[in-house]
């Protein structure tokens, strides 16, 4: 989801409108459901399955709402089984049919550059674009909004032609001809049954269209970043972000599977998508879309369960961690099996200072570009004084505001309606004041009147300006673009979702971060930048926020690794861009959480922000398959019934043989240790496989070790060879604080090197024990 201006607000009122719906079934009116069924099952009688499916439900008590027992789609590839719409009574029944796996409601899931190539390191003469030919013939499924195919993004000039083998298909229709599709979109399709189950009436065609067409915006912006083509001397509103972009895969293809609406995106729908890109011959699935609140259950997960069936096709799925921090265990799409990706800043900013009336100077950001402020200063007031300090729609009075620039505070309602807010009611300018919720964090929105962010501390030094003077004035500088190492980058944005990780404390999650901040691509043309009706701007481009930009970063760049790689598993290559991520920012210091500004943690960023030239020679990898996420599974408790939803059959007693000593024994690139006691031990196992140029390589293991901790890595010498291409590893944790010790976690990192290679991983410990100990 984007952090950008609207969205926000829309995904709140989508969830208002979710709630009593939900809660409707006590009349028991129908609903869709998922249901999950075990693939041996189907009689023989049956030709097929949907003709299974369709008898299943035939079979089921009638009701009275003629809409009930409508099977909305079979799926066959992500999941096997259907959804349907059934009245709560209809799906008890359903449950107790042989064959049934599972029956869940359906439910639905928010959505969650010039620049940002060059902070990656990306080059056209070294490194993984030349050597991957740019992931020329990768497809990408982006599932989300939709795209608008007449964006310079999606031009095909250059590119060979659709690749063999690829099965997908354009929707085409009056609003997505077939020109919409060239060598460059090779697939676009829109599933909106579940979408319009839950609505219990068609779509408004008037304000979205029934097409993989993007009329919100979302879909054309991660699409673009993740396989646009080169465009040149492009910005916003000819000011900002001048120069080229480009998308991180550009001779990748891209499939847009439309999963979200207006009122949200569907685990019906989105289920569908998986299975069709499955089915289609996508490489990578990029989804900036997930739960809203805490992670659900895996299994009560249809993200988490489609991407372990896209695991199993070789399909490695990417994911946004969410935009619900800075709080812990925030992070959603946290299964083993998927990448999860956080937000960071780039080394660009958008500065717009804002000079008070004694001439103090405090830096903010803007992408304002209308025309500048009178010359000299205005009156000033804070929001807060005068009854509404969120700076809500028809709050504030023309008297109080006519002719002033108005300070409001960030959180309630989407930031650039604040600024309409202020210009509605005469103001002619405003400040807008982070809280403790954001810090430092300063996001840069395309205001329709001038306004501009800064950060909490000096938002608190503005008001009390306000307070102590007289006849507090101030003016807005506006600065344009600037590119530089002031402020360091990157930092962790504090809207990015964050461990540790709800579900299995010991994977850590997220696992990496990458560009989310102030990130420029495509945009629709349906609607203006802001996503507002009262924005009547159309712009090509767009710089929105959120982890939902980090997200196809990273499937881009998987896609680059996927084609100078083909034979790896999406284990490897997720393994390949963890243990290669940096850690210090460009200044050369850790980076650092722009929600206090102090140090990030794993908990924070995982293994580090993606590099991708490095990702492309990784040395050793942590490779895992499917069989290891089932031995996981067990690990975590789930018996052969809950199973049975990921491996489509019933799953015999036998399939827990391989059951992990402890979930932490997965074969995963980074470390999230729990200590029950201050004395606690803690053991796991690795198998790291060399992929490096020699297969001779020695690698020797360097610790460092978190406060308190002594780790010990046995061997810590692995020597390959051309017949012992991996290697088991053993590492402990030990546990050695002192009495009264106050701290509850505390990191480090192991790294393998063999002089040429290293191989980082991160570790995070835990105490369980930390209040027990420090009474
Ligand atoms: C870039 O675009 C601007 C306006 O959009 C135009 O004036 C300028 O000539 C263009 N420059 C190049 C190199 O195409
Ligand atoms: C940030 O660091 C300071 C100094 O080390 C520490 O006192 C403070 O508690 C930290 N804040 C958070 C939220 O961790
Ligand atoms: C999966 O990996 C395990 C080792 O972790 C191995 O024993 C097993 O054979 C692998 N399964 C497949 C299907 O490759």
């Amino acid at each position: 989801m984007a952090v950008s201006s609207v969205s926000s607000i829309f995904l709140f009122l989508c969830l208002a409108v979710i709630i009593p719906l939900t809660l409707s079934t006590s009349s028991d009116r129908p609903q869709t459901f998922i249901v999950h069924v075990s693939q041996s099952h189907k009689p023989s009688l049956f030709a097929s399955h949907h003709h299974w499916y369709e008898s299943i439900v035939q079979s089921l008590p009638t009701s009275p709402h003629p809409t009930a027992k409508k099977i909305l789609y079979s799926y066959d590839r992500a999941v096997n089984g259907f959804s349907v719409r059934l009245t709560s009574t209809q799906a008890a029944q359903l449950g107790h049919i042989p064959g049934v796996l599972s029956v869940m409601p359906d439910q639905a899931r928010q959505l969650h550059t010039t620049r940002t190539p060059r902070f990656l390191g990306l080059a056209d003469d070294f490194g993984i674009w030349p050597n991957s030919d740019y992931a020329d013939d990768v497809v990408v499924g982006v599932l989300d909004t939709g795209i608008w195919p007449e964006r310079p993004s999606f031009s095909d000039s250059g590119l060979s032609p659709v690749p063999a083998g690829w099965k997908g298909v354009c929707d085409t229709g009056p609003e997505f001809p077939a020109s919409a599709c060239n060598r460059k979109i090779i697939g676009a399709r829109a599933f909106y049954k579940g979408y319009e189950s839950y609505l219990e009436r068609p779509m408004d065609e008037s304000t979205e269209s029934k097409s993989p067409r993007d009329t919100e915006g979302h879909g054309t912006h991660t699409a673009s970043t993740a396989a646009g083509s080169v465009v040149s001397n492009v910005s916003f509103c000819g000011i900002y972000a001048k120069g080229e972009a480009r998308g991180m895969a550009t001779k990748a293809r891209i499939a847009a599977y439309k999963i979200c609406w207006s009122f949200g995106c569907f685990d019906s729908d989105i289920l569908a998508a998986m299975d069709q890109a499955i089915a289609d011959g996508v490489h990578i699935i990029s989804l900036s879309v997930g739960a809203g609140g805490y992670a659900p259950p895996y299994s009560k997960d249809s993200i988490a369960i489609g991407a372990f069936g896209a695991a199993q096709h070789g399909v490695l799925v990417s994911c946004s961690a969410g935009n619900s921090g800075p709080s812990p265990y925030t992070a959603v799409n946290i299964a083993p099996w998927i990448l999860t990706v956080g937000a960071s800043t780039i080394d660009r900013e958008f500065p717009a200072d804002v000079v008070l009336g004694d001439s103090r100077i405090f830096g903010g950001v803007s992408l304002y570009s209308g025309e500048t402020l009178v010359d000299f200063k205005l009156p000033l007031v804070y929001a807060g004084d005068i009854g509404s300090r969120y700076c809500y729609m028809g709050s504030l009075q023309p008297s109080k505001v006519t002719g002033k620039i108005v300070v409001c505070d960030r959180g309630g309602n989407a930031r650039v309606e604040k600024g309409s807010a202020v210009k509605l009611a005469g103001g002619l300018g405003m400040i807008l004041a982070n809280t403790a919720d954001s810090g430092e964090e300063l996001i840069a929105d395309s205001h329709l009147i001038p306004a501009t962010m800064v950060g909490q501390i000096a938002g608190e030094e503005i008001k009390n300006y306000i307070k102590l003077s007289q006849f507090p004035t101030a003016t807005i500088k506006f600065r344009g673009t600037v590119i530089g190492t002031s402020p360091p980058a990157p930092k962790v944005a504090a809207f990015s979702s964050r461990g540790p990780n709800h579900l299995t404390a010991e994977i850590l999650k997220p696992d990496v971060i990458a560009p989310g901040v102030n990130i420029l691509a495509g945009w629709t043309g349906s609607i203006g930048p802001t996503d507002l009706d009262i924005d009547p701007r159309r712009v090509e481009f767009n710089i929105i926020s959120g982890t939902s930009m980090s997200c196809p970063h990273v499937s881009g760049i998987a896609a680059l690794l996927r084609k100078a790689y083909p034979s790896w598993s999406p284990a490897a290559i997720k393994s390949a861009l963890m243990t290669t991520a940096y850690n210090a920012d460009n200044s050369g210091k850790k980076f650092k959480d722009l929600t206090t500004g102090n140090e990030s943690t794993p908990f924070i960023h995982g293994a580090g922000h993606v590099d991708p030239n490095r990702a492309l020679n990784p040395g050793l990898v942590y490779d895992m398959n499917v069989s290891d996420y089932v031995a996981f599974l067990c690990a975590i408790g789930y018996d052969a019934q809950s199973i049975a939803v990921f491996m489509r059959e019933p799953a015999s007693s036998e399939i827990c043989a391989r059951k992990l000593p402890s979930p932490g024994d997965l074969n995963y690139p980074s470390f999230s240790v729990i200590f029950n006691s201050d004395q606690d031990s803690v053991t796991y196992k690795r198998v790291v496989t060399n992929v490096g140029s020699s297969v001779d390589a020695v690698y020797e293991v360097k610790v460092n070790a978190p406060a308190d901790v002594k780790i010990s890595v046995s061997p810590s010498k692995l020597v390959f060879s051309a017949e012992t291409q991996t290697h088991t590893y053993e590492i402990s944790f030990a546990s050695g604080v002192g009495l009264g010790y106050s701290h509850s976690a505390a990191y480090g990192s192991i790294e393998w090197s063999d002089g040429s290679h290293s191989v980082r991983s991160p570790v995070a410990v835990t105490w369980k024990s930390g209040i027990t100990a420090a009474m």
